[in-house]
């Protein structure tokens, strides 16, 4: 029978968003048909539409959303009809050799996110013949949508679905990146280039794991005067002013931790986030772009540094969204200050604009129904 939805979808890399009716499929089995509410404008969409990340195209765009189950295909029995769900960027199956290892943002069945095909091969989104992937297997960016239920994390009724829909990405892998991927411990110095909506979380991280100078390096005023607000103790416009104060403030031993968060990576953050850690130290990469490491071997072993690759924060999203919504509800954790601007999903290019300009720390899309 399937309906019609309206979306955001981008139809080849440079493209920007257009807003169209698609046909969406019913929920076969173990899948589920949402009704989005909200849905967060995290920087990797961009990527996706300037092309500088791979994906299939025509593509559903949005990976960070929150909605109500409407319809569940045969089989379905993490949710039912009526429950509040954010949806996992990463799916997490439960029993791959990920997720029963309590690495869940590592599931292999969030293997076709750069495609949005469902595991046979096939797509539920569709326009005059067209197939359409939704973004991560999800597609946000639509007022209805149908995704596995493996995607689909129950959250309780009462938390707002504006906050609750950045959980599905920007937070726990800003979260994460500090808590788990650096694993930043009580008194440390941690270094954070860019602030943004995933930076923002990785400051709240770091301070909440008991870092001692939580340093934020971002050009954007407004991004620090933010940071301060979610606990960066020490905000730099660069990272040769941060750098300085580290060696100062540290007597020389320099950073525990670099993260980096940045819209776009590229080798300069990389060599910076290096340089800025001391012995043992660690850089964690999160940002997504074309940067390359470059650096002789040397500056690793003598100092025994790590450089850590990061997906999701390292979060296993069954059990960290509902804890990270838990801080959330205790005032630990800071959600509606993220929320900068609200968007009619017909905004989504100004959305973007006005990330891409400094102006949001977080927009998030409002849909209508
Ligand atoms: N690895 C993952 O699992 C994962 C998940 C989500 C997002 N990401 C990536 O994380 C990055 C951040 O995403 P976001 O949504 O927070 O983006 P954003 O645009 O909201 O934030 C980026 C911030 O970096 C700042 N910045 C830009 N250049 C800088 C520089 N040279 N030094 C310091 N700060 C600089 C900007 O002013 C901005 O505040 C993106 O690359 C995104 O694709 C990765
Ligand atoms: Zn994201
Ligand atoms: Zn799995």
């Amino acid at each position: 029978m399937g309906m019609r939805t309206r979306a955001a979808v981008c139809r080849e890399p440079g493209r920007p968003w257009e807003i169209t009716e698609l046909d969406l499929d019913d929920p076969q089995a173990n899948e589920v048909r949402i009704r989005f509410e909200a849905a967060g404008l995290c920087h990797s969409d961009d990527h996706i539409q300037k092309g500088d990340a791979r994906m299939r195209f025509p593509v559903v765009g949005g990976h960070e959303g929150a909605g109500v189950v409407e319809e569940v295909g045969p089989g379905v029995t993490r949710v039912a009809v009526g429950d509040h769900v954010v949806c996992s960027f990463i799916p997490a199956c439960g029993s791959c050799r990920y997720c029963s290892t309590a690495r869940q943002n590592l599931c292999d069945s969030g293997k076709n996110a750069a495609t949005g095909e469902f595991p046979d091969g096939t797509f539920r989104f569709h326009q005059d013949g067209a197939d359409f992937g939704g973004l991560c297997v999800l597609g946000t960016f639509s007022q209805h949508t149908v995704v596995s239920e493996f995607s689909c994390i129950p959250i309780p009724a009462d938390i707002p679905f504006d906050v609750a829909s950045l959980v599905g990405c920007g937070v726990p892998t800003g979260w994460g990146s500090a808590v788990h991927a650096a694993g930043v411990r009580a008194g440390q110095t941690v270094v954070i280039y860019g602030a943004g909506g995933v930076g923002s979380n990785a400051v709240q991280g770091a301070r909440y794991a008991g870092a001692k100078h939580v340093v934020v390096v971002d050009p954007v005023e407004f991004k620090r005067d933010m940071a301060k607000v979610f606990g960066a103790t020490h905000t730099f416009a660069d990272a040769r002013s941060a750098h300085e104060f580290v060696v100062e403030t540290t007597w020389g031993e320099l950073a525990d931790h670099a993260i980096i968060t940045v819209g776009v990576l590229h080798d300069q953050v990389i060599a910076d986030a290096l340089a800025v850690v001391g012995k043992a130290g660690q850089v964690t990469i999160t940002a997504v772009g074309n940067g390359s490491i470059r650096t002789g071997a040397s500056a690793l072993i003598g100092y025994q540094r790590r450089v850590q690759g990061a997906i999701f924060g390292g979060c296993n999203p069954l059990h960290d969204v509902p804890r990270l919504l838990g801080l959330y509800r205790s005032g630990d954790l800071k959600l509606d200050e993220l929320i900068t601007r609200r968007y009619r999903l017909d905004q989504v290019n100004e959305g973007y604009q006005d990330m891409l300009d400094g102006k949001n720390v977080r927009g998030v899309i409002i849909h209508e129904h």
